[in-house]
């Protein structure tokens, strides 16, 4: 079974190819956006409430919520297939990613980096905006905000492809192709 990180700049696809894997290659996907945005669409939920306002502003919320939710999905999904979509975000939580899947004799086979200009996210966060209902609109999708989230991802985020480097499981890809293309991508170097 395999074990693939996603790594890249918001709106660089990470999403779109997760779900293909989902739907192609019975990958399960554990995006922490995702399961951070269910939380805040919970009225009920003190954990949504202190992530909202971090979330939409664009900076990354505790490592200490995120690495909790995902040690525990890694412990429920640790004999499937599973891509991470958004997780690590930053060095101490490629360290705890790692120590959690040794806790349970498993580990990352594939780190896949998307390479993309920046200008790029703009136009692709904007149709998705302009594509969706207001009420489903994501609050952090919007050009202001996009910047910050991509400040955060060169400050951040950026610093643990070197560190999947050093461990020799690193793949670099073109995500500028077209969805299918970049799939193809992905495959080549999973299967
Ligand atoms: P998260 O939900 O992870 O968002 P993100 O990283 O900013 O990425 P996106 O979901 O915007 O983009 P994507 O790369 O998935 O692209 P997509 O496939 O959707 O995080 C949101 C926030 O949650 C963070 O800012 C932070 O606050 C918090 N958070 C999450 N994880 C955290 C963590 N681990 N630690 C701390 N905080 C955390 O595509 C984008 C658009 O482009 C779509 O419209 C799509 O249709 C289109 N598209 C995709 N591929 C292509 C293509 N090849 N060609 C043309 N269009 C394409």
């Amino acid at each position: 079974m395999k074990k693939i990180v996603l790594l890249g700049p918001p709106g660089c696809g990470k999403g779109t190819q997760s779900k293909l894997l989902v739907e192609k290659d019975n990958f399960v996907q554990l995006s922490t956006g995702d399961l951070l945005r269910s939380e805040i669409s919970n009225s009920n939920s003190d954990l949504g409430k202190k992530v909202k306002d971090l979330m939409e502003s664009g900076e990354l919320v505790p490592d200490d919520i995120v690495i909790d939710i995902i040690v525990k999905k890694v412990e429920k999904h640790k004999k499937e297939n599973i891509v991470f979509d958004g997780f690590p975000r930053n060095l101490k939580q490629a360290k705890v990613l790692d120590s959690s899947l040794e806790n349970v004799s498993i580990k990352l086979d594939h780190a896949i980096f998307f390479e993309i200009d920046f200008q790029i996210l703009q136009e692709r966060i904007n149709t998705r905006a302009n594509e969706t209902k207001d009420s489903e609109k994501r609050k952090d999708d919007n050009s202001k905000t996009l910047l910050n989230r991509i400040e955060v991802f060169k400050s951040s985020t950026l610093p643990i492809v070197g560190y999947y480097e050093e461990k020799g499981i690193i793949s670099k890809i073109n995500g500028m192709q077209m969805v299918n293309e970049v799939y193809a991508e992905i495959t080549k170097i999973i299967c």
